[in-house]
């Protein structure tokens, strides 16, 4: 296998060849090694400077860059849009290319706007990764969620995977099928048929409203949370009706006869998606999921690191 990724930029699952996956996959299990040491810093990103660019909020995203980059002994600029000159009017081309000028080698952007991240990548000399651009795609929650999916099975090809909420407003949804697609997997969404988008069958994803039928078909249940931020107008009737039929309760758990690895990206909204005695259960790898998070984050930035001219 080639050990040079085929792109420039990480903007999406959508133009990321499965060799390049894997490759970031084989990286990343060499970076889960390195973080689990007493000590768990290494220079591969030293003298390169790394912008972190939210202009959403984040705490997972946010803190597992920065801390994969820190381990990578990387420098690192954080800049948050609430209290920046973007409230005054500022362009996120004229933001970016002040930040540019200061010699930023890599730029790590969340943005509200699909598309965001393609944009900067075609405008300013940095290797851009997208930490997630509206409700388009969030390639290295995809990334993380694939690789424990693989990291808990061995292997991600032929298994049955159900990711079960908001669709419609996930960029986690649509970067989780292409990935786990990419990787062989079998992809179910399931959801109020409301919150399912109709594009999604023609990425060869089958649909079921069912949430009992669709527990017991997959091997992985992938919680989404509903988007509130993203939903102007009811998509359901009540909360209380959406978490009596979408809701993963122990007692759906139970009824089902095999054990389901359940994953969420967080942020969890207890009660609603997910019953807390589920989020805390031995079914759940959500917080594996955040660990792999860094060792998958620090395995993008080093095969990205390694086409800056230096
Ligand atoms: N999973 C995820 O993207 O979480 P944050 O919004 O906290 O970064």
């Amino acid at each position: 296998m080639s050990s040079d990724l085929s792109v420039n930029h990480l903007t999406g699952i959508k133009d990321l060849p499965e060799r390049d996956i894997q490759l970031i996959f084989e990286t990343a299990d060499h970076f889960k090694e390195v973080i689990n040491r007493p000590i768990k810093k290494v220079p591969s990103l030293r003298d390169i400077t790394v912008a972190n660019l939210f202009f959403e909020n984040s705490t997972r995203t946010k803190l597992s860059f920065e801390l994969a980059e820190k381990r990578l002994s990387a420098d690192v600029v954080n800049f948050s849009a609430s209290g920046s000159s973007v409230s005054k009017g500022e362009s996120l081309t004229d933001t970016v290319n002040n930040i540019l000028a200061m010699k930023i080698d890599m730029v790590v952007m969340r943005h509200p706007s699909p598309g965001a991240a393609v944009f900067l990548s075609q405008r300013v000399n940095s290797r851009i990764i997208n930490a997630g651009d509206g409700a388009h795609e969030h390639p290295t929650q995809a990334l993380l969620d694939t690789y424990s999916i693989r990291e808990k099975f061995g292997d991600v090809a032929g298994k049955k995977i159900a990711i079960v909420g908001d669709i419609l407003h996930s960029r986690v949804a649509l970067s989780d099928i292409l990935c786990l697609q990419k990787c062989g997997a079998r992809v179910k969404v399931c959801g109020p048929q409301t919150l399912i988008p109709k594009f999604v069958t023609s990425l060869g994803v089958e649909v079921e409203t069912d949430f009992n039928k669709a527990l017991a078909w997959c091997d992985v249940v992938n919680m989404l949370r509903i988007q509130h931020e993203r939903q102007d107008i009811k998509y359901f009737p009540s909360l209380r009706e959406y978490t009596m039929q979408y809701g993963l309760t122990k007692e759906r758990l139970n009824n089902i006869a095999k054990p389901l690895v359940v994953m969420h990206p967080g942020p969890i909204n207890r009660g609603v998606e997910l019953a807390s005695d589920v989020a805390d259960s031995e079914n759940a790898v959500i917080l594996n999921q955040v660990e792999n998070g860094v060792a998958v984050r620090m395995a993008a930035l080093y095969l990205l690191a390694q086409k800056i001219a230096r």
